[in-house]
């Protein structure tokens, strides 16, 4: 037994395959799969409890927990999670409570924007946002994260060239998927000062911010001063970091008052519901007692981490990789193959593994796959495996 089993959160094969989840149904049992963002381990202690309480009162009417609205506790952990580890203060009555981080993200498009105008976003990106900038009219500037031969890096003097006078949003995912940056304070102050320039609103997505490796720190992006707070909308949740995306309980932070009301102004407070029951307990546990256990992952996913840096840098060097300084998510390079189709059919046709698309971050990223590490090590090394084996195959 290696020690991350005796802390129990690892699933076998045979117990991921026998749960409903999209990520082990989606394919046949001879395909591992490595797409959706979610980890194969099983929850912390304290969130099961929380949930088992409501199961085992049938709790299920309109909730009261001390005393405050489910989604008021959730506002106020949020605001003192951010105080302690960031040294954030932000009132919890500017922090609104929703079902998830997607929605949160069309909402803010469609109340600080028009039709036909300009939202930037950096691309490869996680392919909802692509979607949510066109299914409410407005037009996705692409800034490219370029592969600087070390880390993917994005240029102030293109985003200088690409934003027109009818640009209104720069819509930030930092820690980012898929290309695991965890932007520094100087970049993050370059974008802050650009965005007052232009009157910018950033639309920061910081789900993956517990995620983050040593040797790098997340700064939330209304932490950097009053100036760009005023113009910062951040969203957030519990689900990537305690695995609980099903339960459906993410919330948006505006920076100002001012910020919430023009949101108001387009989105009534009626549209946006409400996280549900066992979404708030969940996430309230997991911000005030699930430390240890995200400690824990995080030492597995830096061993998994460097596991695929390292057998790919000996056995499948063609496939070009940086390892992430955030999240569980592998963009892994794979041009120099020389395939005749996307990477991602190789993989799944030649090695029977279920990676996430490149071309769904980015259009012209056929050659890229995402591969999602958080997983048993057995599992990541029958991955690796089946990746070096499809690759020598394609070489001869
Ligand atoms: C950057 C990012 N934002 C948002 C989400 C999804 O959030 P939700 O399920 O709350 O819409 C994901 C899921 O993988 C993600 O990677």
């Amino acid at each position: 037994m290696t020690s991350t089993e005796t802390i129990g959160f690892e699933l076998s094969q045979g117990a991921l395959r026998a749960r409903r989840n999209a990520k082990w149904n989606q394919y046949g049992p001879d395909v591992l799969p490595a797409f959706v963002a979610d980890m194969d381990f099983s929850v912390a202690a304290p969130i099961q409890a929380a949930i088992e309480r409501i199961v085992r009162d049938r709790d299920y009417g309109y909730p009261l927990r001390n005393g405050e609205r489910a989604d008021r506790l959730v506002a106020r952990v949020f605001a003192e999670r951010m105080k302690s580890r960031y040294g954030w203060e932000l009132s919890p009555d500017l922090v609104l409570p929703m079902a998830d981080l997607v929605q949160g993200t069309c909402a803010s498009i469609l109340a600080f924007s028009d039709p036909g105008d300009g939202v930037v976003l950096q691309t490869p990106n996680y392919p909802p946002f692509r979607d949510a900038i066109n299914s409410v009219g407005r037009r996705l500037l692409a800034l490219p994260m370029r592969d600087d031969g070390t880390r993917h890096v994005f240029d102030m003097t293109e985003l200088e060239k690409l934003v027109d006078r009818q640009t209104r949003i720069f819509l930030l995912c930092n820690p980012q998927n898929p290309t695991g940056r965890v932007f520094s304070r100087d970049e993050l102050t370059a974008l802050g000062q650009f965005a007052v320039e232009r009157d910018l609103i950033v639309v920061s997505d910081e789900i993956h911010s517990d995620l983050v490796y040593p040797g790098h720190q997340h700064i939330p992006f209304a932490s950097l001063g009053p100036e760009f707070a005023a113009r910062t909308v951040t969203l957030t949740s519990a689900t990537k970091s305690f695995n609980i995306p099903g339960l459906r309980c993410a919330l948006i932070a505006f920076g100002t008052e001012d910020l919430r009301n023009r949101f108001h102004k387009r989105i009534p407070s009626k549209l946006t519901g409400s996280a549900n029951i066992a979404g708030a307990d969940a996430t309230v546990a997991a911000w005030s007692e699930c430390q240890p256990w995200l400690d824990a992952v995080m030492q597995h996913l830096l061993t998994a981490r460097n596991r695929v840096r390292d057998v790919l840098a000996a056995e499948a060097p063609e496939i070009r990789f940086h390892a992430p300084e955030g999240t569980y998510l592998a963009w892994l390079d794979c041009s120099k193959l020389g395939l005749s189709t996307s990477a991602f059919q190789f993989f799944l046709d030649h090695a029977r593994i279920g990676f996430s698309a490149g071309e769904t971050f980015d259009p012209d990223c056929t050659q890229f796959v995402r591969l999602n590490f958080a997983t048993s090590m057995p599992i990541l090394d029958d991955i690796l495996a089946r990746m070096i084996g499809a690759t020598r195959q394609n070489n001869r």
